[in-house]
């Protein structure tokens, strides 16, 4: 947790921003695996991190931006509770630690809503992603599931993002604290790698360095010799010589800030000619690309696009494609190679801001407001700025199913050389992954001088040993 000021500084921003009305921002609620009292890992929602620091359930944050006083809803532990949860502090005391002088049991604030509803004071929310969050705001505001969803606050879904997409020095402190974890993460699972192993020996393994550095992962890790799969959560593959192994995975701090880091090797500890030749063109891609990371540019065209073209030259090098690079990118040939972006957002939470964005939401109906405003929340229209953290992830992929879709639909004809991608259909996918700071001259990697091994040479070095 921060300081009091910090979260106190952040919610009067965050009242200049919106200027008037009253800002609900609910805490996550505990969502049961099985029954009730056996629940998933348990998760704050990102925003009420960022603006109210306390990361325990059942909580919920007020602004009132006509008078800049927050408050918080929760409840005070009974002895019930003590019994299976031990003593905690009071929610008065809690909330003193983020700079709150004002909190209630929950009861209160049903209530409390109503009285707003009732005065015409506007009440801005952000669109929820939680089942439990949009029954609440139902409940709270008297609107079905579709009302909740539709009447949700523009501005305070771009206000948050451009808030929280810009970070701190103690942020990125954080950030670091996180990538140190990650790095141990990925080293463990290199050194584990070698024919024989389960894929699922080495997920285990680091996500118990995640949560042995840290506050656990930062989402589910992808160990697999499928990297073709881009988000394959199965580890039942056993290690095969000759194969790559991709590792995509991330831990979080204890200030739950996150790093998101991926790695492709052979198994063997030795790149076939064919797999360095495709690795080197997704290495190329992702060595140029933070230099792209510019305060100032625009994602899509400037960062995204000219990593594709990197991408579409190295295959052009490898006979995969024909005629230019540009040409091939603005046919939208690439996709067929790498059918996801090159980066999203980071920090409090691994695709940072997407709670409230872009595939959560449809953004058609307000796209001069998205291009306006230019954040994370929406990458189409993300204009980057300083202190913005973002990842940079190049890929190629040989997905067997996508290749037979396009050449049956004739896509891309002349450009893509379909007969030499068919001896490419068990090569699987290569994802090379780090964390980068934007700055007024381009970014800059997350980790300083340490650097989690990423050089053919480099892997050769450790995987396996
Ligand atoms: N690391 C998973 C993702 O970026 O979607
Ligand atoms: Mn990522």
């Amino acid at each position: 947790m921060f300081s009091a000021a910090t979260y106190a500084a952040r919610r009067a921003e965050l009242c200049r921003r919106i200027g008037k009305g009253v800002i609900l921002i609910p805490g996550n609620w505990e969502a049961p695996y099985n029954y009730p009292n056996n629940a998933y890992h348990f998760r704050q929602d990102g925003t009420f991190i960022y603006y109210f620091g306390l990361t325990l359930p059942q909580f919920v944050g007020v602004i009132d931006c006509q008078t800049g006083e927050a408050t918080i809803f929760g409840n005070d532990v009974t002895v019930d509770d003590i019994i299976w949860m031990g003593p905690q502090p009071t929610v008065a005391d809690l909330s003193a630690q983020v700079g709150v002088r004002k909190s209630f049991p929950l009861s209160a604030l049903a209530p409390y809503i109503e009285s707003v509803v009732k005065s015409g004071v506007e009440i801005h929310y952000l669109p929820p992603y939680r089942g439990q969050t949009t029954l609440l705001l139902c409940s709270l505001l008297g609107k079905t599931p579709e009302e909740v969803y539709r009447d949700k606050s523009v501005e305070l879904m771009f206000a948050v993002a451009g808030m929280r997409e810009v970070k701190s020095a103690e942020e990125i402190e954080a950030m670091e604290r996180a990538f140190h974890i990650g790095y141990a993460m990925h080293t463990t699972a290199m050194k584990m790698c070698r024919a024989g192993v389960v894929e699922r020996e080495i997920a285990g393994a680091i996500e118990g360095v995640a949560l042995s550095y840290g506050g656990g992962l930062s989402f589910t890790s992808i160990v697999s010799q499928h990297g073709e799969t881009l988000h394959n959560h199965n580890y039942d593959g056993v290690l095969e010589n000759g194969k790559l192994l991709l590792v995509d995975a991330g831990g979080e701090s204890v200030e739950n800030y996150c790093s998101d880091h991926t790695r492709t090797y052979p198994v063997s500890g030795k790149f076939t000619d064919r797999q360095r030749d495709i690795y080197n063109i997704v290495l190329a891609a992702h060595q140029q690309s933070p230099a792209n990371m510019k305060a100032g540019a625009m994602y899509m065209e400037e960062v995204h696009r000219k990593a594709l073209v990197i991408l579409a030259e190295g295959l052009r090098g490898v006979g995969l494609i024909n005629g230019s690079a540009e040409d091939a990118v603005a046919a939208g040939a690439m996709y067929l190679f790498m059918p996801h972006g090159l980066s999203h957002g980071m920090g409090i939470d691994v695709h940072d801001c997407e709670g409230m964005g872009e595939r959560s939401y449809d953004f058609s109906a307000i796209a001069e407001r998205a291009a306006q405003e230019a954040t994370c929340v929406h990458r189409a229209t993300w204009r980057l700025r300083a202190g913005t953290v973002m990842s940079n992830e190049p890929g190629i992929y040989f997905i067997p199913a996508l290749i037979d879709k396009s050449r049956s639909e004739g896509l891309y004809r002349g450009i893509v050389n379909y007969d030499k991608l068919d001896s490419y259909r068990d090569f699987g996918g290569i994802r090379i992954e780090d964390d980068v700071i934007v700055t007024e001259s381009g970014g800059v990697v997350i980790g300083g001088d340490k650097k989690i091994p990423v050089t053919v040479e480099e892997l050769e070095a450790v995987v396996g040993k």
